[in-house]
C-alpha cells in the first residue's frame, strides 16, 4: 500500500513538472574570457589517493605513503585509474635558513625526490600538498607567500605531478592574484603538474580558475580526519551540484577526497557516494585506509563501470533534475557513446519506487530504450517510455540509458612505470632502450598517443599499437654524450579523440646517468 502511495505520488510530480530538458544539455561552460589549460592534463577528473581524511597529520611519514603505492597496485587500483599519491599536509619538509624548501628526512628518509622516483617507478605520479599563504593550516609547513618562484621549482625538482594548494593564513590576500601568481610560477618552472586549487570555495573558483588550475574545492572539509560524516558529505553535494555548468576538461569542481570506506559508513551509503561522485564527473580521491578496507568497499571503488562514467571523455557533470524531499534525480550527463548515465538517489530511511520517464531525462523519442545497471551490472530492455526502479534506503540506482544493446566503456588508462631510468655502462657509442606500457581497461579500442617534438638529442621514443596495450620505447644513444646526469620529460599527445576529445596527455621521465665520457661514433 505504501509503496503504490509513493508510486501514485512520484507519478504525480513526474507528470505535473513543466521541466524539460533536452538531449544533450551544453557542456563545459566555462565563464566568458576564461580559458581552460592547454597543458593536456587532467582531461577526464584526476583519480588517486591522498591522506588526510583518515589519517590527518598524525602519522603521514614515507612509510606510510609507500604501504599505500604498494596498496594501489596490488588491489588493482592503479588499473582502474587512481594514479596520483602523496602526502598531504604531511610534516615533509621545511624552509631552510637559505630560503629552500628541504625534505623532513625523519619522516622521509629517501627524501622528497626519492619519494617520487618509488612512485613513478610503480607506475604512479606523485602528489604533494603547500599552502598559498604564510603557513599550512596546522602552521607545521611553511607556505609558499613570497617564494612562489622558488617553490615551484622545487616541487618540479621533486618531480611532482600533481599539487594541492590550500589557502590558510592567506589574511591581506587577494585569492586570484595569489593562486595566478602560483600558476606562472609552475609555469616557469617548467614541469607540467596539476594544480588542485583548495580555496573551499572562497572567492568563486568555478568563475575564474580554470585559467590557472585544473580543479577547485567547492567547499569546506568534508570530515574531521578519521570520522566519515555523512551529514556533512551530504551538505557538500548540493552545494556543489548547483556548480555544474562550470566542471569540463581539465577543469573541475572538487567536492573534496572521498570518505568511502571509513569507519561508519554502510555499504548502501558508500555506493552512493561513490555514484554521486561519478555523476557529478568529481575528482575521485580516496582517502579510505587501502592497507585494510573490506572487499565491499575494493569493489565500490573499482566499479569500472560507474568509473567509466566518471571518466567519459565529454566530462559533463551531471545535475538533478527533479527533487522531491528526498529522493533525487540526477541527469543531464551525456556520455561519449550517445547514452546516458541518471542516477536515482534515495536519501530516506526506507525504500522507494520511482517511475523513470525517458521524456524526464530528456529523451524525446519514446521508442523502447535499453537499461543497464552499473551496479547489478545488468542490461534489460528495450523499454517504451520508462522504466520503475526500486531504490533501497540511502542508496541509488545508477544507470546508462541508450538505443542500443552495448555499453561501450571509454578508456581507462593506466602504465607500468613512469620514470625510465638507464645507465651507459661503456665509452664506446651504445644504444639503450626500456620501454613503457599503456594498459586499457576500457572496452573500445584505445586510442593513439604520438610524441611531442623537442626531445633531446639523445633520446627518442616510438608508438606501437598492441591490442590493448601502447607500447612506447625509449631509444638512448650515449654517442657524443659526457660524462653526468641527463633528464628528459616526454609528452604524448592523444591523437585519435574519443567522440571528439582528446584524453589526457602522458608525460613520463627518463633519467641518464653517464658515468664516463663517451666517445662519438662518427669519429
Ligand atoms: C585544509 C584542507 C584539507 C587538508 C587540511 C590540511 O583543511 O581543506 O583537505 O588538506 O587543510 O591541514
Amino acid at each position: 500500500m505504501r509503496k503504490a502511495m509513493t508510486l501514485a505520488i512520484w507519478m504525480a510530480f513526474v507528470y505535473c513538472s513543466i521541466f524539460t530538458l533536452v538531449e544533450g544539455t551544453p557542456p563545459n561552460v566555462t565563464p566568458p574570457n576564461v580559458r581552460a589549460l592547454d597543458d593536456g592534463l587532467a582531461l577526464t577528473p584526476p583519480m588517486g589517493w591522498y591522506p588526510w581524511n583518515t589519517f590527518g597529520q598524525e602519522p603521514q611519514n614515507e612509510k606510510l605513503i609507500k604501504e599505500m603505492v604498494d596498496a594501489l597496485v596490488s588491489t588493482r587500483m592503479r588499473e582502474v585509474g587512481y594514479l596520483y599519491i602523496g602526502p598531504d599536509e604531511g610534516i615533509c619538509f621545511y624552509r631552510a635558513s637559505d630560503g629552500k624548501l628541504t625534505t623532513n628526512l625523519e619522516r622521509y628518509p629517501s627524501g622528497l625526490r626519492g619519494l617520487g622516483d618509488y612512485i613513478h617507478k610503480r607506475g604512479l605520479k606523485y602528489a604533494l600538498y603547500t599552502d598559498a599563504g604564510t603557513h599550512t593550516c596546522s602552521k607545521a609547513m611553511p607556505g609558499t607567500k613570497g617564494h612562489e618562484f622558488e617553490d615551484m621549482r622545487q616541487f618540479a625538482d621533486w618531480r611532482c605531478d600533481y599539487v594541492k594548494i590550500d589557502w590558510c593564513n592567506t589574511e591581506g590576500q587577494d585569492v586570484v592574484k595569489a593562486y595566478t601568481l602560483l600558476h606562472e610560477a609552475q609555469r616557469a618552472a617548467g614541469r607540467p603538474i596539476v594544480h588542485s586549487l583548495c580555496s573551499w570555495g572562497e572567492g568563486s573558483p568555478w568563475k575564474w580558475a580554470a585559467a590557472v588550475g585544473h580543479l577547485w574545492r567547492t567547499t569546506g572539509d568534508i570530515c574531521e580526519p578519521g570520522r566519515a560524516d555523512w551529514q556533512s558529505a551530504m551538505e557538500i553535494v548540493f552545494a556543489n551540484e548547483k556548480l555544474f555548468e562550470y566542471a569540463g576538461p581539465s577543469h573541475w569542481n572538487d567536492p573534496d577526497m572521498m570518505i568511502i570506506g571509513m569507519p561508519g559508513l554502510r555499504a548502501a551509503q558508500n555506493r552512493s557516494l561513490f555514484s554521486l561522485w561519478c555523476m557529478m564527473a568529481s575528482p575521485l580521491i580516496a582517502g579510505n585506509d587501502l592497507r585494510s578496507m573490506s572487499k565491499s568497499t575494493l569493489q565500490i571503488l573499482t566499479n569500472l563501470e560507474a568509473i567509466g562514467v566518471n571518466q567519459d571523455p565529454l566530462g559533463i557533470q551531471g545535475h538533478i533534475i527533479r527533487r522531491n524531499g528526498q529522493i533525487s534525480i540526477w541527469a543531464g550527463k551525456r556520455l561519449f557513446d550517445g547514452s546516458q548515465a541518471v542516477l536515482v538517489f534515495n536519501q530516506k530511511s526506507s525504500s522507494a519506487d520511482v517511475r523513470l520517464l525517458w521524456s524526464d531525462i530528456g529523451i524525446a523519442d519514446t521508442a523502447g530504450l535499453y537499461v543497464r545497471d552499473l551496479w547489478k551490472h545488468e542490461t534489460t530492455g528495450p523499454h517504451a517510455d520508462g522504466i520503475s526502479v526500486t531504490v533501497p534506503p540511502n542508496d541509488v540506482a545508477f544507470l546508462r540509458i541508450s538505443k542500443s544493446r552495448e555499453f561501450p566503456l571509454p578508456p581507462i588508462i593506466s602504465a607500468d612505470t613512469y620514470l625510465v631510468s638507464l645507465q651507459a655502462t661503456s665509452t664506446t657509442p651504445q644504444t639503450l632502450s626500456a620501454t613503457v606500457v599503456i594498459h586499457n581497461q576500457g572496452s573500445v579500442k584505445l586510442p593513439l598517443w604520438r610524441v611531442r617534438e623537442g626531445l633531446p638529442p639523445w633520446l627518442s621514443v616510438t608508438v606501437a599499437r598492441n591490442g590493448k596495450s601502447q607500447i612506447l620505447t625509449n631509444r638512448i644513444s650515449t654517442a657524443g654524450l659526457r660524462k653526468g646526469f641527463y633528464h628528459a620529460v616526454v609528452r604524448l599527445d592523444n591523437t585519435e579523440p574519443v567522440s571528439g576529445r582528446p584524453m589526457s596527455a602522458i608525460y613520463y621521465d627518463v633519467d641518464l646517468e653517464v658515468p664516463n665520457d663517451v666517445g662519438d661514433s662518427s669519429k
